[in-house]
């Protein structure tokens, strides 16, 4: 049978179809049409690298100069490597292997959260970044002792280059704001850096990819408590695949390598599921008081306004 020509492939799309590619690739940058075939910018570089390519690329990790961060709680790193790669040991297969234990060797080489940015912004092993506008790497206050993990930019998220910003931010801030919270207090930062195109859930190996990176990012914050917002951040943080009406409410001790003590981490919902779900809000806001009687000293005492 004769392959299909592009001409034939869109002759067989519905107008719908049609008007939800044209918006992807709105959302992917493309502002005007230049040819008549489509051009594929993204040879597929993951898929024909050669592992030693990725394993050569690697840089050796010596911790032993390396200055210590401020709060003073960062062991040596170099136990940082391994511990990322079992906990999501399913999503490990093909070329998510090396280029996951690439970015374990670039995170645990990061004593600093921009020698992190940084790292994250030349790493090449995630194709995510290629259909990305901007690196999303956190907001908020780095020295803060309160952390919070979101699944991955959205469309609003990727254009600012900085988490939460859409609709979600909004609800998220006022989350916040009923236990006495604002983004001056927290840090927070997502699963993934790059925003999946159109919206789509990230796949188990893009997490797996990515999680050294985030790992890293706990580590150098070195937060007091975590809020998990979602069963993605939920799940891959924790590692534990339950859903997230079991999950949420319930203390998670997380230990972070690099770090001394665990991290204890709260899943909740998510702000987006919140504004699809109103009536979860309740549940939200027993965790959310959950997740104050937890935070440190000055913010467990501050006034309740339920504004969600
Ligand atoms: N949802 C997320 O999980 N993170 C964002 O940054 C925005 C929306």
């Amino acid at each position: 049978m004769a392959a299909l020509t592009p001409d034939d492939r869109a002759a067989r799309l519905s107008p719908e179809e049609a008007l939800a590619l044209l918006a992807l690739q709105r959302d992917w940058g493309a502002d005007e049409g230049l040819t008549e075939e489509p051009v594929d910018r993204f040879p597929s570089r993951l898929a024909v690298a050669p592992r030693e390519a990725l394993y050569a690329a690697l840089p050796s990790v010596d911790q032993s100069g390396a200055p210590e961060p401020s709060r003073g709680r960062l062991r040596g790193s170099s136990a940082l490597v391994s511990p990322a790669v079992p906990i999501v040991a399913g999503a490990l297969r093909g070329v998510a292997r090396p280029a996951a234990t690439q970015a374990a060797a670039l995170a645990a080489a990061c004593t600093t959260l921009a020698e992190l940015r940084a790292a994250i912004a030349g790493f090449e092993g995630c194709a995510l970044r290629d259909t990305a506008t901007n690196l999303v790497f956190s907001d908020g206050n780095p020295a803060a002792r309160i952390m919070l993990v979101g699944e991955a930019p959205g469309a609003e998220e990727d254009r600012a280059g900085l988490p939460f910003v859409g609709a979600s931010g909004q609800l998220l801030d006022r989350m916040l704001g009923s236990i006495g919270l604002d983004r001056t207090q927290v840090l927070i930062t997502n699963i993934l850096p790059w925003r999946p195109p159109g919206n789509r859930a990230p796949s188990e190996a893009e997490i797996a990819v990515c999680l050294p990176f985030l790992l890293r990012h706990i580590a150098l914050v070195a937060p007091e408590v975590l809020l998990l917002l979602g069963a993605t951040a939920a799940r891959a943080i924790t590692g534990n695949s339950q859903g997230i009406r079991r999950l949420r409410g319930q203390w998670q001790s997380l230990a972070v390598p690099g770090l001394e003590q665990p991290v204890p981490a709260l899943p909740t919902y998510h702000p987006a599921y919140l504004l699809r779900t109103p009536l979860a809000k309740r549940e939200a806001w027993t965790d959310l008081l959950e997740f104050k009687s937890r935070l440190p000293a000055p913010n467990r005492h501050q006034a309740d306004y339920p504004v969600l």
